[in-house]
This record gives C-alpha cells, structure tokens and sequence, in this order.
C-alpha cells in the first residue's frame, strides 16, 4: 500500500493506493487562506498538519488492515510558499502563498546582479515565487529573516513534521528561483540574490527517491507495520502530470484549479522567460516542463456564483442554455479574470480583474458567461505563449476542479480547436502522481518504469467550429481590453 498526500491550497487531500494503483480509501480535510492585505495570502503551517493528521485517522479508519500495510508515502503541495523554519525547527511566520504579489518590487532588486540571473533561474522573477518574498522579508521583517535557519517549501515542511528531515526535490525546487534548472542543483549565485546560502536550503532528491523516514512516534501512533518511507513527491502540477501519466513532450495538461495552468513535458531545459512562461525541472530525473499559471481560474467562478447568490451546478445550466444563442453570444460583455494579478503571459502584479461592455441588458448569467469565457481566453494566452518556444504537445487532459464541469470543456475545445480528454479520477490526479513515485522506492516492484503510466480516458469533448471563430473573435477584443487597462493598474490600487 502507498499513500499520495496532496496539500492544496483549499484543502489536504489523500489517498490509499493498492499494487493495482487502484484508490481503496480516499479523503480530504480543507484549509483557511488569510489575505491580510489586497494581494496578501497567508497560511498558518500548523492547519497542514492538522488537516494532514485528520486525514491519516480518515483513511484508517476507512480500511485499517491496508493502511497499516503502508510502504511509502508521496507529498504534493501547492508551489512557492515560503515557510520559515528557526534553528529549533519552529515556524518563524505565517507561510506567503504563491499567489502573493507583495514582493513586486523585491523582484527587480533580484535580478539587478552583475550575472543574467535568468539564464540559470529559467525564470523571470514573478512575486508568486519563493526568492522575492525573502528578499521583501529582509526588508519590511528584519527581526524575521535574522532568524532564518531553514527556508521550506509548503509540502517540505509537511515532510519535516513527519520525518524531521529537511529535503525538497526539484520540481518544487525549481519554483524557488534558487535552482540551476538545467544542472537540477541550487545555485550559490541565485541564493545570494536573496541574502541567503545553500546551507538554508533542505538537500535535494528526485521526486522518486527516498527523502526520509517516517518518525517512529507517529508510525506507532498510525498503527504501521513497517517503517515508512517519505520519496521528493512533487509540486502540485508536477504531482498531476504524474498522476495522468504525462511524462513525455506529446503530452500535456490544463488545469481548472484556484489556479489555471496549462502544462507540458519537455526532454530539456526550454524557456521564455518574455511571455513569463514557467520553466521548470519535472519530478523525475532528466525531465523538464514548461508550464504556463494564470493566478486566477476556478476561483473566479467560485467568486461570481457567490456575489450572484446561485449555486455553481446552476450557474453552468444558466450559463451553457446562455452559450447556445449565438446573438446573446456576440452581444456579452467581457471579464478580464485578473482578481490577484495575473502571471502568463503579464507577469503584472498590478492589474486586477473587470468587467467590460457591461449594459442595461446585461444580467447575471450573462456575467457568469463572461467570466467562464475569460478564464478559457487566459488559458488560450498561456497555451500561445508556450506556443512560442515548443509545439511538441499533441494530447490535452484536463483536471482540477472546472473540469467537471463538460460545458466549459467543450467552451475550452472550440476556442483552442483541439480535442480535450477528460480521465479516470482526476480529482486525486497529484495524489495519485506522488503515490506513484512513492512506489518507485518498494524493493518489490521489478518494472519501475511501468508505474507512471497515462490514465484511461473517460471522455473526449471535440471543438465547435461555430462557436470557435465567435469566441476567437472575442478573444481579439478582450485582448485589447487588457493592454487598454494595463496603465491604469498601479493607479486603482490603494
Ligand atoms: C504554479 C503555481 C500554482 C500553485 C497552486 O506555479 O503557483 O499552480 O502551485 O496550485
């Protein structure tokens, strides 16, 4: 038995994996964002911890016998944050999440070196990632950087509660800013740039290699057999990518989640750092991603139904009658989904999200509409940024949470004119990747390249030509709308 632990950003989730990879037990246990602050998000570390323990009594409880027969464990976790660890290994302040974008100016100040940081970074420096907001901490908490011992990604911290080991692997590392992404080792030249050494840094493993030992006080209170080995895991887009089995560059992913993200394997290190596409070492050994994050995507969906009072099953009935009327179609108005700035291809902390064309006519399907139809069109940049620089992907999955939903699939297929599949237990798709790559250390499997293998597709949503020259049509104007606003950013932020 293995078990996959996805810390996401809303919630913890697990699952109990047999031999087969089949879930027997699965469970999830959510999380508090803070956001003390327009563009500040927060989380206090200990909630991962207690969503996590919860989550081991739920599955024990679900099937005892298998889950005391547990081998391995994979983590996941949502990318970025910075969790600061003391010399007695406490946590220094609440962890600053990925989609924080107070570092923005700390950014520049990174990459003002006498070296072209984002040549060994892959990266340009966005405030979502870990360097700039130890480099805003230096500033505006000096008590707190002084006492940085340890600086831990989120589900690295996690690993450090169940094992007391400081370890990361490097596709979570590679959203640092701190690696040497081509040569998958951290970088004395890009950790200096933030004040800090590689002695701040956990010791770095491939995600399918051993990264401690579960501590005996908690595999006596969980009831295991045997001692219980911690692999790397992955950061959270990695984590799916293996979980779907989408380790080669034919492959790619999108995913609706909090955040939306459109994903690809590369065999090596590629970038575009103009269109800030991400560029980033995948969870096992010689492979890369290019991957393109849009910070807002379900949640923006989240957001509308909960203003508009109608529940997000009712809200897609409205929305899908309201995108079979072609006239309605071409008279909507139009949403820029930028509620905490956006990354792909903007890298613009500023801007933040609105809507357009709105008129006495205009109701709340039809902003609902608008809103669905500006997530798909974020994706769409992100896809043609990637486009730039790798058109090796020809299979798109979906996953995350908006890909339940089949009306916004097929939105998604006519606006990029390309079948999507949709596949088995997609939900589970990063706990299911790092449970994977917690096989890879059982001594008992022969076939270790037989684990990571694509998942069977349940569903295939093809393009309407239709409707793809009505929505590319629209995408025309709604780019216009961004670079029309981008200059008033900074002035509409307080
Ligand atoms: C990736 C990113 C997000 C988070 C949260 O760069 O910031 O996908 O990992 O899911």
């Amino acid at each position: 038995m293995y078990i996959g632990i996805d810390l996401g950003t809303s919630s913890v989730k697990m699952i109990l994996i047999d031999n087969y990879q089949k879930i027997i037990a699965s469970t999830n246990s959510s999380l508090s964002v803070q956001s003390p602050k327009d563009g500040y998000y927060e989380q206090n570390p200990q909630e991962w911890i207690n969503s996590t323990m919860e989550c081991f009594d739920s599955l024990k409880l679900q099937k005892p016998n298998e889950f005391s027969e547990t081998i391995s464990i994979g983590i996941s976790g949502h990318m970025h944050g910075a969790t600061l660890i003391d010399k007695n290994g406490e946590v220094i302040r609440p962890c600053i999440l990925w989609n924080d974008t107070r570092s923005h100016e700390e950014c520049s100040e990174f990459e003002n070196q006498r070296f072209d940081v984002r040549s060994i970074s892959g990266n340009i420096t966005m405030p979502g990632f870990t360097a700039p907001k130890i480099n805003w901490i230096k500033k505006f908490e000096r008590d707190n950087f002084n006492k940085i011992f340890k600086v831990l990604l989120p589900k690295d911290y996690l690993r450090f509660y169940l094992t007391g080991e400081y370890f990361s692997e490097m596709s979570d590392a590679s959203g640092t800013l701190w690696l040497d992404i081509k040569k998958r080792k951290w970088s004395e030249k890009l950790l200096s740039c933030s004040f800090l050494e590689e002695k701040h840094m956990p010791n770095l493993v491939e995600g399918n290699e051993e990264a401690g030992i579960l501590k005996n006080k908690l595999k006596e209170k969980l009831n295991f057999k045997y001692n219980v080995t911690v692999v790397g895991g992955a950061g959270d887009n990695a984590a799916a990518a293996a979980g779907m089995g989408i380790i080669e560059q034919s492959q790619s992913f999108i995913s609706l989640g909090t955040s939306g993200v459109f994903f690809t394997p590369t065999q090596n290190f590629l970038s575009n750092t103009g269109d800030a596409v991400h560029s980033f070492c995948h969870c096992l050994p010689n492979k890369w991603h290019l991957m393109s994050v849009m910070l807002s995507a379900s949640n923006c969906l989240d957001w509308i139904c909960s203003i508009t009072n109608t529940s997000i099953s009712e809200t897609l009935i409205n929305v899908e009658k309201y995108f079979s009327n072609t006239n309605d179609l071409l008279n909507s108005s139009f949403f820029l989904p930028y509620l905490s700035g956006e990354r792909t291809p903007h890298n613009d902390p500023y801007i933040r999200g609105s809507f357009h064309s709105m008129k006495t006519t205009t109701n709340s399907t039809n902003l609902q509409y608008a809103v669905i139809e500006g997530v798909s069109f974020g994706i769409l940049d992100g896809i043609n940024s990637i486009l730039k620089v790798n058109h090796n992907f020809e299979k798109i999955f979906m996953v995350g949470g908006g890909s339940k939903s089949k009306f916004w699939i097929e939105l998604l297929a006519s606006l990029l004119n390309r079948k999507l599949s949709v596949c088995d237990q997609s939900e589970f798709g990063a706990a299911l990747g790092v449970a994977r790559l917690a096989m890879h250390v059982d001594d008992n499997i022969n076939n270790k390249e037989d684990i990571i293998k694509e998942i069977k597709i349940i569903n295939e949503h093809k393009p309407n030509l239709e409707k793809k020259d009505i929505l590319l049509k629209r995408y025309k104007i709604w780019k216009d709308l961004y670079t029309s606003n981008k200059v008033l950013g900074p002035n509409l932020l307080s």
